[in-house]
């Protein structure tokens, strides 16, 4: 998610070929939401998988939309487009169909019902004047103490909300030209890591569960310096403290430890620019892969004609934990009282309501009309008419 920051052909002789061909037999490597004649995806990135709800949300960033894909009636919504380049979608916790999103220079809160195009955004504030018009927000995730962390990119910035100011405050202020991605943390919750794409570096910090203090700033793994082809972009972490790295530029996802920042495997993508990464499905063992073909020349786009879509990598042999949502000072506190005390385990996924996600709101809606191929539903949200497809009959 970097486009014209700096120049990229002064960065391609830098990395040379991959050496570590270390490509297992078992991957299986997907298409989870692709394009159709019904929708192109440009840029899609910042992925979070909900577990209650068996979804996958991420945004198209240049476009401006939030989508969401149920993996299990293999269906994807998307809002309309929200007018700035987006960051990332982290749900509020304790407000069914609430998010924090990272709106151009804004943080918002969003109502999005997850079907209907229409979504309302309400601005939480601009945290970074002093960055530089075209500094924005980039990725964004949430702690296991509930505590949502949001970057930026063009002079970075790393921040988190605190609900002692019921604002986000700045870890890291303004770092030239740094682009700053995929925000993860360890199991034991003491080591934070964050990608600087302009850089090609990932950092390690250590990292205070209590208090949300990251410190001690390290280089974890150098891309140049280890010969990998890319740049990092976004990152999830396994169950065994590795982590999983998107490269863009690169077509690879780099499996690198945390223990001792070495290359642990390569998994070759269809696609050059890729994103980002979070693990889902039900048994958290499915990478999804965000691409982008935002950056590729008409001859690329025929080369590469799945860019831009979501891949979904089985068979990896390992998984990810759940992802956290946000406490943010409207949310309650019932579920952020008790979620300190169980970081660091897993915790059992309630069972998604069938009935509230996929007919209440059919049933609450207007009326649908039925196609040869596929249902669709006009239903009437807030006073305004909108028409949303819903499953295909196969
Ligand atoms: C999901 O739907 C797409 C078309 O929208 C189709 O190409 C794909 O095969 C489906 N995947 C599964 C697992 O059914
Ligand atoms: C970063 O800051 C410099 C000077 O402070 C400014 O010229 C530049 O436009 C800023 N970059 C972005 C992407 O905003
Ligand atoms: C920072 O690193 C130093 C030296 O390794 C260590 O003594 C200190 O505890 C670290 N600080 C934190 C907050 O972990
Ligand atoms: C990277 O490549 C250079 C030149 O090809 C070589 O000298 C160096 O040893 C390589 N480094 C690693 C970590 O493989
Ligand atoms: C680095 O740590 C990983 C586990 O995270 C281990 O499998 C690997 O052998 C270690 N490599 C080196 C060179 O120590």
């Amino acid at each position: 998610m970097i486009v014209s920051l700096f120049d990229w052909n002064s960065m391609l002789p830098l990395v040379s070929l991959l050496l570590l061909a270390t490509q297992t037999a078992n991957e299986k490597i997907e298409v989870a939401v692709g394009q159709s004649e019904y929708r192109t995806f440009c840029h899609t990135e910042a992925p979070h998988y909900d577990s209650a709800s068996r979804s996958l949300f991420f945004v198209d960033t240049y476009v401006g939309k939030v989508c969401r894909h149920h993996l299990k009636w293999n269906a994807t919504y998307c809002t309309c487009s929200l007018d700035h380049v987006l960051g990332s979608v982290v749900p509020v916790s304790n407000q069914p169909d609430w998010y924090i999103i990272g709106l151009g220079p804004y943080s918002a809160k969003m109502y999005w019902d997850g079907y209907i195009p229409h979504a309302e955004v309400h601005i939480l504030g601009r945290h970074d004047e002093d960055a530089g018009a075209g500094t924005v927000f980039n990725d964004g995730k949430a702690d296991c103490a509930q505590r949502l962390f949001m970057d930026t990119k063009g002079n970075a910035s790393l921040f988190h909300y605190t609900k002692q100011s019921c604002n986000f405050e700045k870890d890291i202020d303004n770092e030239d030209g740094a682009i700053y991605n995929g925000i993860a943390w360890n199991s034991a919750n003491d080591k934070l890591f964050l990608a600087e794409t302009a850089r090609a570096v990932i950092y390690s910090f250590d990292y205070n569960i209590q208090i949300g203090k990251i410190s001690n700033r390290s280089v974890l793994f150098d891309f140049k310096a280890n010969n990998v082809s890319g740049l990092p972009d976004g990152m999830a972490m396994d169950v065994d403290d590795n982590l999983w790295v998107a490269a863009i530029f690169g077509s690879y996802v780099y499996q690198i430890s945390t223990r001792n920042g070495t290359l642990l495997r390569a998994v070759k993508m269809p696609a050059r620019d890729v994103t980002s990464v979070i693990w889902g499905g039900p048994k958290l063992d499915i990478l999804f892969v965000t691409s982008s073909q935002h950056n590729l020349n008409d001859e690329e786009k025929r080369q590469q004609p799945r860019a831009g879509s979501v891949f979904a990598v089985r068979g990896l042999g390992t998984r990810g934990r759940r992802g956290n949502n946000a406490a943010i000072c409207t949310a309650g506190c019932a579920e952020d009282g008790c979620s300190r005390s169980r970081c660091g385990q897993e915790v059992a996924s309630p069972p998604a309501s069938e009935f509230r996600r996929r007919w209440l709101p059919i049933l609450s809606g207007a009326f649908a009309f039925l196609r040869r191929d596929s249902v669709l539903f006009w239903r009437f949200s807030r006073g305004k008419p909108s028409k949303i497809e819903l499953l295909p009959w196969a």
